[in-house]
């Protein structure tokens, strides 16, 4: 049987696991260490969902199904480098069966990522909180447990995985503002903001989203790349509607709604592949991009 005690064993091997990671992650974070493990991710999974990976038998990503059975559900809930897949196309693809279809317009992000972005978002207590992407609604938990419910507003523009995330969220935490909106427009009545973080990628940061953040606040989002990934990029606003900053790390997000369309790198700033400078000198590689 599958019983509360199992999954917080499941949670508690989940974070030792994460706790092993080198870079950000729970290093010089007790309080990200203690709420994941105070929030109980599988109150935030639905009960059907996909597993991101084609079966080798038959190609197809497998359906998960929390009452036919529990304990593998459970099991991958708690996988700590695995999402899970809610939503396929929009919600055209019905959670009855596995599928072929690899639109994933869904899901509750791998438990390691979704520490490492906090990590590296870095919330204070009180602080303004603008999260793009509520999804399931588990990383939004995760920001009301550090921040405080109040202060946290969280943009998701699919009605009915906003629902599903809002009936969790009721469940275990004092709610945080839900708003059903696209978020690339952020959330005005709420600036301005601490800090915002989007956990829907997109190819190029909405102007909105640093008008909207106060001088020196921060911005943590994917931001897609040419290299087969998103790089996590941390920017700081400059208060003029500038912002700058660095990538932190590599994520692999869906595209917000209205960014799915790709679009060509040299429109979006990035160097070109002749522009990346590769030396290695006495043994040392070194890889530069151009400053
Ligand atoms: C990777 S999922 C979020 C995962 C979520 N943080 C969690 O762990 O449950 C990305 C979410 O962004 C939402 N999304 C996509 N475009 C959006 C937009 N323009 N505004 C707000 N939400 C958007 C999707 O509907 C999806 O729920």
């Amino acid at each position: 049987m599958v019983t509360v005690a199992t999954a917080e064993r499941l949670r508690a091997a989940c974070a030792q696991e994460i706790s092993q990671y080198e870079h950000g992650h729970f290093h010089d974070r007790p309080w990200l260490r203690e709420a994941f493990l105070a929030v109980p991710r599988e109150a935030f999974v639905p009960d059907r969902v996909w597993w991101p990976h084609r079966s080798a038998e038959d190609g197809l990503f497998p359906l998960l199904d929390r009452a036919a059975r529990p304990r593998q559900w459970l099991r991958a809930v708690y996988r700590a480098r695995s999402p899970l897949i809610t939503q396929i196309a929009d919600g055209a693809i019905l959670p009855d069966a596995p599928t072929d279809c690899a639109d994933f317009t869904g899901s509750i992000s791998c438990p390691a990522v979704v520490v490492d972005m906090l990590h590296h978002l870095d919330p204070q207590p009180g602080e303004r909180i603008l999260e793009i992407g509520t999804g399931t609604g588990y990383n939004t938990a995760l920001l009301a447990v550090r921040v405080g419910a109040a202060t946290v507003t969280s943009v998701e523009i699919d009605k009915t995985l906003a629902e599903h995330a809002a009936a969790a969220l009721h469940a275990v935490v004092h709610v945080p503002q839900l708003v059903v909106a696209d978020g690339e427009e952020g959330y005005p009545p709420g600036a301005p903001y601490d800090r915002i973080i989007s956990t829907a990628a997109v190819r190029q940061v909405p102007q909105a989203w640093i008008d909207q953040v106060r001088p020196g606040g921060v911005i943590l989002a994917p931001l897609d790349s040419p290299f087969q990934c998103d790089g996590l990029a941390l920017l700081v606003a400059d208060g003029h509607g500038g912002a700058g900053g660095a990538f932190v790390g590599a994520v692999d997000f869906m595209k917000t709604r209205g960014q799915r369309e790709p679009r060509r790198y040299a429109d979006l700033g990035w160097p070109t592949w002749a522009e990346h400078r590769i030396t290695i000198e006495a043994g040392q590689q070194r890889i530069r991009t151009p400053s």
